[in-house]
C-alpha cells in the first residue's frame, strides 16, 4: 500500500488531495491544525490517519516525522498555506508580523517538512516531495504588482524548493513545484477558474508520473511550464 503524507487537509486543495487518495487506495496522513473540528476529512472513506500538524510549530513537524519514522513514505504534500495581505493593509500599511507569519507557513515549514521526512521519504522505492507554490510567486508573471506577503513567500518557497529538488536528488527524491490552478477553495473564492477536483486529478498525475524529468521545474497543474 502507497502511504502519503498531505497537510492542510481539512478543507480546499488538502481535502481533495486526502480524498483522491484514499480513493485510490492509498493510505493517508491528514495533517491539520484541528483534528476534533475536522468533520469533512473525517468522513472521507478509507485509510485516513488524523494528524495534529500547525506547520508554523516545527516542534509539530518534528513529533509527526518521529511518529511516522517507522513506514516508507511515497509522497510529501507541502499544502498547507495562507494568502496573508488583506485589502486594508495594502502598500503604505503592511502589516509586517502578518508577513513573518506568511514566510513561517508558506516557505519555512517546506524546508522543515523536507528536512525532517527525507529519510523517511528515501525509504520508498520512488518518493516524492510535492509543494503546492503559486504563479503569483513568479517575477514573470507579476503584472499586477500588490499582495507584497504572497508573493514574495511563493517566490522564496520556489527558491527553497529549486535547491530541494538538487541537494535532494542523490537520495533519489523528486521535487515538485506546483500551481493549482485559480482554484474554487476559501483561498481561490467562488470567482475562480476550476474545481478542486479538477486540480487535483492534474496535479496527482503529475506526482504520480514517476517522471524524474518534472523535478525542480515550476509546473502548472495540467503539466504546463510555469515563468519563475
Ligand atoms: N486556491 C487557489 O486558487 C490557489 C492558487 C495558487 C496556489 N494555491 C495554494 O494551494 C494551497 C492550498 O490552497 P487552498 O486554496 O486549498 O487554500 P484554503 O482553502 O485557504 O486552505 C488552506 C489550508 O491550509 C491550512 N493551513 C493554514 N495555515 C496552516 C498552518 N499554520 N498549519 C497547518 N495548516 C494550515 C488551512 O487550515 P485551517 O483550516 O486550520 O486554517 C487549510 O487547510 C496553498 O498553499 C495555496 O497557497 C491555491
Amino acid at each position: 500500500m502507497s502511504t502519503v503524507l498531505i497537510t492542510g487537509a481539512n478543507r480546499g486543495l488538502g481535502l481533495e488531495f486526502a480524498r483522491q487518495y484514499a480513493a485510490a487506495g492509498w493510505r493517508v496522513h491528514a495533517g491539520c491544525r484541528h483534528p476534533e473540528r475536522a468533520d469533512a476529512l473525517r468522513a472521507v472513506a478509507g485509510e485516513v490517519r488524523l494528524h495534529r500538524l500547525d506547520v508554523a510549530d516545527h516542534a509539530q513537524i518534528d513529533a509527526l516525522a518521529d511518529d511516522l519514522a517507522g513506514e516508507p513514505l511515497d509522497v510529501l504534500v507541502s499544502n498547507a498555506g495562507v494568502y496573508g495581505d488583506t485589502p486594508e493593509r495594502g502598500l503604505g500599511r503592511l502589516d509586517y508580523d502578518a508577513w513573518a507569519h506568511a514566510f513561517r507557513v508558506n516557505t519555512m515549514a517546506a524546508a522543515r517538512l523536507a528536512e525532517r521526512f527525507a529519510d523517511t521519504l528515501a525509504r520508498a522505492p520512488r518518493p516524492v516531495f510535492a509543494a503546492l507554490t503559486s504563479l503569483m510567486g513568479s517575477m514573470a508573471d507579476n503584472g499586477s504588482g500588490g499582495a507584497y506577503l504572497y508573493r514574495s513567500s511563493k517566490a522564496a518557497l520556489n527558491a527553497v524548493l529549486k535547491s530541494l529538488s538538487i541537494d535532494l536528488r542523490p537520495r533519489g527524491i523528486r521535487v515538485l513545484i506546483l500551481h493549482p490552478g485559480w482554484v474554487k477553495t476559501d483561498m481561490g473564492g467562488p470567482g475562480a477558474l476550476i474545481t478542486p477536483q479538477e486540480s487535483v486529478v492534474g496535479l496527482r498525475r503529475l506526482i504520480d508520473a514517476g517522471d524524474d524529468e518534472l523535478s525542480g521545474r515550476f509546473l502548472n497543474y495540467d503539466g504546463a511550464e510555469l515563468p519563475w
